[in-house]
């Protein structure tokens, strides 16, 4: 199972990859509008930070010859291993093809529908990307779409994963994994949802109060 880092805010990536095994970044042209500074220094700088953690770049053009051009200027600057996201259109499949030909990490994103998926993976993508909370805006059962995708990988013995997207709450990351996805990224916002709650705390400090009656301020460690 991986968890990675849907931004491209430094602080919270300097934060976040220290305090959990957090296998990457990912980005998109939206993400990285956020952050209103210039490109290549932000890009520099996360991977700076993640050293060779994954880093998911997306183009921004629209042509497979334009992509390609883009995907090269990616892993130049940040790497060779570097991941190019790759919008699943028609042109995107063949500029995925062209980039797995070369040997880059291509993750095919955008994704729907099952047969984007299909098409993805018969390139060669790395990653499908699944938009999870977007498919649920169209009406569209997100869960029963990941575990299509996820059942013809493995009866076509694809080794494409699923890195599930687009998400509003820590439901949907949870129904994405228990679906079949080998991965999620996560806003740092639902990160810290997960594992931060008032009923947490309440524990918490009910061990705390409990202890301190017979221990008082003493740690195990001074005992
Ligand atoms: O990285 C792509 C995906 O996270 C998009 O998410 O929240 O814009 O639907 P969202």
């Amino acid at each position: 199972m991986e968890i990675l880092l849907d931004t491209a805010n430094l602080e919270q990536i300097k934060k976040y990859t220290s305090l959990y095994d957090i296998t990457g970044v990912t980005s998109n042209p939206t993400i990285i509008s956020k952050e209103n500074t210039d490109f290549w220094p932000l890009l520099l700088e996360i991977r700076k930070i993640i050293g060779e953690k994954q880093l998911h770049v997306q183009v921004t053009t629209d042509t497979w010859e334009e992509m390609l051009k883009e995907a090269d200027a990616i892993r130049t600057k940040l790497g060779n291993e570097t991941y190019v996201k790759i919008p699943t259109t028609e042109q995107g499949i063949c500029a995925m093809k062209h980039l797995k030909a070369e040997g880059a990490n291509v993750t095919a994103t955008a994704i729907y529908t099952a047969q984007q998926a299909m098409m993805a993976s018969s390139v060669g993508a790395d990653y499908v990307a699944p938009y999870f909370n977007r498919m649920n805006n169209l009406n569209v059962d997100s869960k029963k779409v990941i575990r299509e995708i996820s059942q013809l990988f493995q009866i076509h013995n694809k080794e494409t994963k699923i890195l599930a997207a687009s998400f509003k709450n820590t439901e949907q990351v949870m129904d994405s994994l228990m679906s079949g996805a080998q991965a999620v990224t996560v806003s740092v916002d639902l990160l810290t949802t997960m594992v931060e709650n008032a009923i947490i705390d309440f524990a918490v400090n009910g061990f705390k109060k409990d202890w301190t009656k017979i221990y008082g301020e003493k740690k195990i460690y001074e005992l």
